[in-house]
Formats: structure tokens, sequence, C-alpha cells
């Protein structure tokens, strides 16, 4: 399972998202996608390269509430926020590579919070990474 240089990887965002927690303040985002940002296009590759750098920031910001595979089954899932499956067809935020990257950058900082926003966390960059490494987990049929 996990080695003792990810477990201290772990701890490290753990508290980094506490503090993310606390300092994020309330704004919007709904069920059912956003058509704004459905228009913006991926503009990073879906290189090797560039999903196997989504895949680091994955496993170190995403994976403790989404799971290690994306499952939703993460250590810090909570019964009342659940953290989506991301490698289902399913989004309910809508599908394409635009509302997953604008998603990941404002969260879901509710008010109540379940997810941070990654947008100064992560570079745009690796945010499309991140984007590009959730597709390479889901079905490939999703619309982009
Ligand atoms: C504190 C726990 C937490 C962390 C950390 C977290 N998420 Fe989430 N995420 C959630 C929850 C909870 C939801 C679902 C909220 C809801 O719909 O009620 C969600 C929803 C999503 C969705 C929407 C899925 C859909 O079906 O539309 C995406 C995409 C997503 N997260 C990606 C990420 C990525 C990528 C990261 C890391 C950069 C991340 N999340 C980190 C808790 C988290």
């Amino acid at each position: 399972m996990q080695n003792p240089s990810l477990r201290g990887a772990t701890l490290v965002s753990l508290s980094t998202l506490v503090v993310v927690l606390v300092a994020v303040g309330a704004s919007g985002q709904s069920p059912g996608g956003n058509p704004a940002a459905r228009k913006v296009k991926n503009p990073v590759p879906a290189t090797a390269a560039s999903v196997s750098a989504g895949k680091v920031a994955f496993d170190t910001y995403c994976a403790l509430c989404h799971g290690a595979e994306g499952k939703g089954n993460g250590p810090l899932a909570q019964p009342n926020a659940k953290p989506q499956d991301l490698t289902d067809a399913a989004w309910v935020y809508g599908s394409t590579d635009g509302e997953i990257f604008d998603l990941i950058g404002r969260g879901l900082v509710g008010p109540p919070v379940k997810m941070p926003a990654f947008k100064g966390t992560l570079s745009e960059k690796d945010l499309w990474n991140v984007v590009n490494f959730l597709r390479s987990l889901g079905p490939k049929s999703a619309a982009r």
C-alpha cells in the first residue's frame, strides 16, 4: 500500500488542504454544467507526459477524497459530500474538458465547502494535465 514517503506527502497535503478549506470563500458551481466553460478548448495535448504529470497532481491533491483510483472512496470522503467516481461516464458538473478544468480550478466551495478550489495551488498547465489524467481513467466516449 503506502510507502513512508507517500505517507509524508499525504500529511503535507492534508495540512495544505485544511488551510485551503478554511481560506476559501463562497462562490457558486451548480450541477448541470457550465455553458461558458464548455466553450473552452483544452490547450494541452494529452501526451503521456501530460497524463503522468496529471497523475502526480492527482495523487497529491485529489486522491485524499476521490481515492487513489478516482473511484470516490478516499480517506477524506465524507458521507454528506460524497466525492464523485471520476472513472465513470457521468459528469454532474459538465463533461467537457473545459467544464472539468473550470470545476477543479474553482472547486465546490459552497457553503458548505465540498471541494477546495485548486486554481493557484495548481498552475493552469497542471489543471489541464489533471483533466488529461482523468480522461485517461474514464470512458473515452465522454464529450470533450
Ligand atoms: C475535500 C475533498 C475533495 C478534494 C481534495 C477534491 N475533491 Fe473533487 N469533489 C469532492 C466532492 C465532495 C465532490 C462532489 C460534490 C457534489 O457533487 O456534491 C467533488 C467533485 C469533483 C468533480 C465533479 C465530478 C462530476 O461528476 O462532475 C471533479 C471533476 C473533481 N471533483 C475533481 C477533483 C480533482 C481533480 C481534485 C484534485 C485536484 C479534487 N477533485 C479534489 C471532494 C474533493
